[in-house]
């Protein structure tokens, strides 16, 4: 198995694409920390892992607020003695309302960039000190393709905060390389990973879906949840010990158009 004996704690795993890399490196051995700030989607994540007979810890917790972050890895140390890998996986779109630079409200903007950029910090922050102690680990943080070209469900501040990501991605992935601590990113393109993205995938009318889905060289469709967790496996594993500050597109060939 690929993560047999590691520890790895998935923000905002409690539904999506954070869900499905949850189970999947259970599947793979690891024991996983799942969260969300829903305590009953979080629950019934870890019942789901306890049932593939994986230790599991279960944290409701606002990856936006520092207490509740250090709660969180505090929780996770004190289950499981350590932590290997972290996937900063937790964000998305905050509800746009606009696309436009003029429709985005300061509030909306703080509220982006909070959820999909200062979370990624907090939480990177927070588990350095242990992978420092431990000589290893791993953190994969969740950009977009919004972060490569422009967001085509989400506004403004998701592309900025997804490009800030690959930013903050090689600066601490040179600063903590010499601990054994490897860093990297994964930049998906529209990938439908629950109700949320599926209502917005249908609200763009069939002219943007046939332009979208006929400018990907691999095919005209949108990548399978599965393809995302590949990757992140992939950079959470042994497998992945020479590649840090790196940024992997999963977007079926699309950066290229
Ligand atoms: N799906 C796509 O097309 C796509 C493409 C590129 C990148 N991405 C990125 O991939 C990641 C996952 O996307 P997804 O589509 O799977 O999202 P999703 O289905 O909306 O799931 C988001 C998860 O994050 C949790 N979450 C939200 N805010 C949180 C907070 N403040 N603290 C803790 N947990 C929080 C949610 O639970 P609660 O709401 O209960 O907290 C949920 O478990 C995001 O970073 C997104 O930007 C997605």
């Amino acid at each position: 198995m690929l993560l047999n004996s590691k520890v790895a704690l998935i923000t905002g795993s409690s539904r999506g694409i954070g869900r499905a890399i949850a189970m999947e490196f259970a599947r793979e051995g690891a024991s996983v920390v799942v969260n969300g700030r829903d305590e009953n989607t979080v629950l019934d994540a870890a019942r789901e892992i306890e049932q593939l007979s994986r230790p599991v810890l279960a944290v409701v917790a606002d990856v936006t607020d520092e207490a509740q972050v250090r709660h969180m890895i505090d929780q996770t140390i004190a289950q499981f003695k350590k932590i290997d890998v972290l996937v900063n996986n937790a964000g998305g779109g905050g509800g746009v309302v606009s696309r436009s630079l003029e429709g985005t409200s300061l509030e909306n903007w703080n509220n982006v960039i909070g959820l999909n950029l200062t979370s990624t910090f907090l939480c990177s922050r927070a588990v350095a000190e242990h992978m420092k102690r431990q000589r290893s680990g791993r953190i994969v943080n969740m950009a977009s393709q919004a972060a490569r070209g422009v967001g085509e469900l989400s506004g403004v501040p998701y592309a900025a905060a997804k490009a800030g990501i690959l930013g903050f991605t090689r600066q601490i992935a040179k600063e903590l390389g010499p601990f054994g601590i490897l860093v990297n990113a994964v930049a998906p393109a529209i990938t439908i990973s629950g109700p949320r993205i599926k209502k917005k995938w249908g609200q763009l009318d069939d002219e943007e879906k046939h332009n979208i889905l006929g400018s990907i060289p691999l095919g005209y469709r949108l990548a399978d949840v599965r393809e995302i967790v590949n990757v992140v496996k992939f950079l959470s594993s042994d497998d992945a010990s020479y590649i840090t500050g790196a940024t992997i597109d999963i977007n079926g060939g699309r950066y290229m158009c």
